[in-house]
């Protein structure tokens, strides 16, 4: 009786399991935290097919209120600049690398990283998204790593905007780095570079048929 076929799993399956595990994660540092203060862990959302994926670094204060990525400031700045290229977060897919929020909105850890990369990493296989547009520094630097790009010490303010892909076991792949939707708050000179990197981004899409 070894041979039993197990059922085939669709992606909505697949992510609510991965949800749920990111949710029983004792073992993080943030997950007393996220009891303490009543947040919510923040899986990501969206299209289970988008071909487009947006990571960002870690959840916010709004973010773990409601247990959704990206619904803050920061948040209704990246919905503007998906709008602002005919897209919605419908039709695409977001997430971050940390699923819990860092106190005072600290930069994550080194051991925290660790400990939620892999879901990430399971994330991108499940979803398989053609481009993966990456929002901030951060984010970059993780997602290099992982399709073990070299950065060359090269910093985002060089690469933003660039497409780079890749073909490794997560399939083919390309990487786009975009500033974090958050950086224009503190630096109002990037708002074109991030307006016009959407731009690129949409047609970057278009033309290989993926929108
Ligand atoms: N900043 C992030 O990197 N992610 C969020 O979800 C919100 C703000």
């Amino acid at each position: 009786m070894g041979n039993i076929l197990k059922p085939i799993k669709n992606k909505d399956q697949q992510l609510s399991e991965l949800a749920q595990q990111v949710a029983a994660l004792d073992s993080s540092p943030l997950y007393k935290i996220r009891i303490e203060n009543n947040y919510k862990p923040v899986f990501g959302e969206g299209n289970p097919d988008a071909n487009i994926m947006f990571i960002g670094e870690a959840p916010g204060a709004q973010e773990a209120e409601t247990g959704r990525p990206f619904v803050g400031r920061a948040g209704k700045h990246l919905d503007s600049l998906l709008r602002s290229i005919d897209l919605q977060r419908d039709d695409v897919y977001i997430t971050n690398i940390i699923k819990d929020r860092p106190p005072d909105n600290r930069n994550p850890r080194v051991q925290e990283i660790e400990i939620y990369s892999p879901f990430l990493r399971e994330q991108i296989a499940i979803i398989q998204p053609k481009i993966i547009a990456t929002l901030g520094r951060f984010a970059m630097e993780f997602i290099f790593t992982l399709f073990q790009l070299p950065l060359n010490g090269k910093k985002i303010g060089e690469i933003h905007g660039t497409a780079l892909h890749t073909f490794s076991e997560l399939g083919e792949t390309t990487i786009f780095p975009l500033y974090h939707p958050a950086a224009v708050f503190y630096n109002r000179k990037l708002e074109a570079a991030l307006k016009t990197d959407f731009v690129i981004l949409k047609k970057l899409a278009w033309s290989a048929g993926y929108l």
